[in-house]
């Protein structure tokens, strides 16, 4: 991690639903030219919705349906054993909403990267919008960080902010969030593919060349902080 691949990065993405985040992984290598394939997309639902779009896309496709599996540690076992088979430099998380045991995390040291729906470590676990409302808070966002055995924890390689509006309800709100996350992830992901993003002794993430890693959702769209301070 962290030197600059001579070879292309290769990424397994891991969903469970719609996938609208990883369209923006796949768009974003396709777009700006990465040196980067996506090599597999693997959902725990073989009905989720964003595997057809992986199909239709050319994508390597898996849909293995956990509940098939007598424990999560043997659906686990057989998933990494799946993903061992396409040597990923990378596993993204993007929209997979399944807790990952212990043993799958550290058997993919510092390589397993998750989005979030909230500025962690606010807001860990489930209706992550609905939980921002609830508390009050005037900021809400998202966060794309290294996965460790914590749930919805680790570290923070970027964050994207967007404001609570009076009249914001859960569904609104994921609406907005869902822009940055997009954004947000297609940056993240051309980071990861330029071999630009490493952790040091401290496990801060530093990615190189890139002074700030946060975004903002303005009413001209997306921007990134740094462009606009
Ligand atoms: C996204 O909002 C993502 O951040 C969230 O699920 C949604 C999936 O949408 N992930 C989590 O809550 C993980 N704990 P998508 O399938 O369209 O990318």
């Amino acid at each position: 991690m962290g030197d600059t691949f001579t070879t292309r990065c290769r990424f397994v993405v891991l969903i469970s639903g719609r996938g609208s985040n990883m369209q923006a992984i796949v768009n974003a290598i396709e777009q700006q030219g990465l040196p980067a394939d996506v090599v597999a997309v693997i959902a725990n639902k073989p009905d989720a919705t964003g595997l057809q779009w992986a199909q239709d896309r050319g994508l390597t496709i898996h849909g293995l349906d956990h509940r098939n599996y007598a424990s999560r540690q043997d659906f686990d076992n057989m998933l990494a054993e799946l993903i061992d088979s396409y040597h990923p430099d990378y596993i993204l998380l993007a929209g997979y909403m399944r807790v990952l045991t212990p043993e799958f995390v550290s058997h993919f040291p510092n390589s397993i990267v998750n989005i979030h729906p909230s500025l962690l470590p606010a807001f860990p676990g489930l209706k992550t919008h609905q939980q921002a409302l609830n508390a009050g808070v005037q900021w809400h966002g998202c966060t794309v960080h290294f996965v460790t055995p914590v749930l919805d924890h680790g570290p923070i390689i970027a964050q994207g902010v967007v404001a609570v509006q009076a009249d914001d309800n859960p569904d609104t709100l994921a609406a907005r969030v869902l822009r940055v996350e997009h954004r947000m992830y297609a940056d993240v992901t051309a980071w990861l593919a330029h071999g630009r993003v490493s952790l040091d002794t401290d496990q801060r993430v530093h990615v190189s060349g890139a002074a700030n890693r946060s975004f903002l959702l303005t009413p001209q769209g997306v921007e990134t902080t740094e462009s606009i301070l």
